[in-house]
């Protein structure tokens, strides 16, 4: 393949972004983690795959950055997940030390590589990355808005018996209990969600879809959602590869936009061959308004969190 997409963390999301890219067949795959063995096993087990899948995309496996050297995109997933009873702003200790380490060896191999992050507390750990990599704020990106979106999306065509397909929504804000799905900018086949559902259904769709990570810890208990996040990721990683100038929800560092300074929040954005190509300002409602302004609160006391523990 003429990409090269390493994925940092070869755990659930990891490994399972590894296999998506890979089946895709949108480049080759660098797997790297700390353990011993694991990037390397999950690899050979992901290549030994490929004759029946069909893909002739080239995975590899190391605890070493060198094999990384020269991505085209690089997907930080390394770090830990939640238990049932813990929120994703826990892990911000341990998290914030992992991304900056992995961050530096991002930027001193792939110099030019774009930065999607998924370790949470999401839109701290993209603080993170931007700072330690020192790359423009076009590189680096989080992930959380496409996959509360598509949580949103799914539950929409369950409710609807409709096909996902015909979905879209739209979830922006903090990747936290304060994100904001915003119902009015969600729709099936072009028609608006509140032309076809009562405002209880839209509001328990809504609650569902700010505690649908919780949903899936408390049923997993050993850690939390895996497939629909590396979905997310890989989409994101689609839309960048091949230029394809998506809109998609996606935490960046807004300077100015929505009238925040200096805080990474997911926004509607154009992903393409530069990353962030265009950071798109739609127009919210009071409410709506309100509602973003908590939740980049939230984000901000995180960012305090970040500088005590600097
Ligand atoms: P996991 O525990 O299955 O995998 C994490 C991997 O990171 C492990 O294999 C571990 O050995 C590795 N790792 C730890 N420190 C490392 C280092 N310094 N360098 C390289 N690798 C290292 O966890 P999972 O389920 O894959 O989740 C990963 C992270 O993604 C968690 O922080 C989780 O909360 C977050 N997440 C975020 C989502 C989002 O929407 N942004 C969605 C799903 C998960
Ligand atoms: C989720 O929303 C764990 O943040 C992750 O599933």
């Amino acid at each position: 393949m003429d990409k090269k997409v390493t994925v940092i963390g070869a755990g659930n999301v990891g490994a399972t972004a590894a296999q998506r890219l890979a089946e895709k067949e949108l480049c080759d795959v660098v797997l790297i983690d700390i353990v011993e063995g694991v990037p390397q096993g999950k690899a050979l087990d992901l290549a030994e795959a490929a004759p029946i899948e069909k893909h002739d995309a080239h995975l590899t496996g190391s605890n070493s950055y060198e094999a990384s050297a020269g991505s085209d995109i690089v997907i930080i997933t390394a770090g830990i997940p939640r238990k049932p009873g813990m929120s994703r702003d826990d892990l911000i200790g341990v998290n914030a030390g992992i991304v900056k380490n992995v961050s530096q060896q991002v930027a001193k191999y792939s110099p030019n590589a774009i930065i999607i992050i998924v370790s949470n507390p999401l839109d701290a750990m993209c603080h993170v990355a931007y700072e330690a990599s020192g790359f423009p704020k076009n590189r680096v990106i989080g992930m959380a808005g496409v996959l509360d979106s598509a949580r949103f999306r799914a539950f929409i065509s369950m409710e609807l018996n409709v096909s996902v397909e015909n979905t879209h929504a739209f979830v922006l804000g903090g990747h936290g209990d304060t994100m904001v799905p915003l119902p009015r900018y969600s729709t099936v086949a072009g028609i608006p969600i509140t032309e076809l559902m009562s405002k209880e259904r839209i509001d328990a769709l809504v609650k569902r879809t700010a505690s649908g990570g919780a949903e899936i810890v408390s049923l997993l208990k050993t850690g939390s959602a895996y497939y629909a996040p590396a979905s997310a990721a890989v989409e994101m990683a689609e839309s960048i590869l091949k230029d394809k100038k998506k809109i998609l929800p996606c935490a960046v560092l807004l300077q100015g936009e929505y009238g925040f300074q200096d805080l990474f929040i997911g926004v509607p954005v154009k992903l393409g061959a530069k990353g962030v190509e265009e950071i798109i300002e739609i127009k919210l409602l009071d409410e709506e308004k309100a509602a973003l302004k908590k939740s980049a609160a939230a984000v901000e006391e995180l960012k305090g969190v970040l500088k005590k523990l600097a």
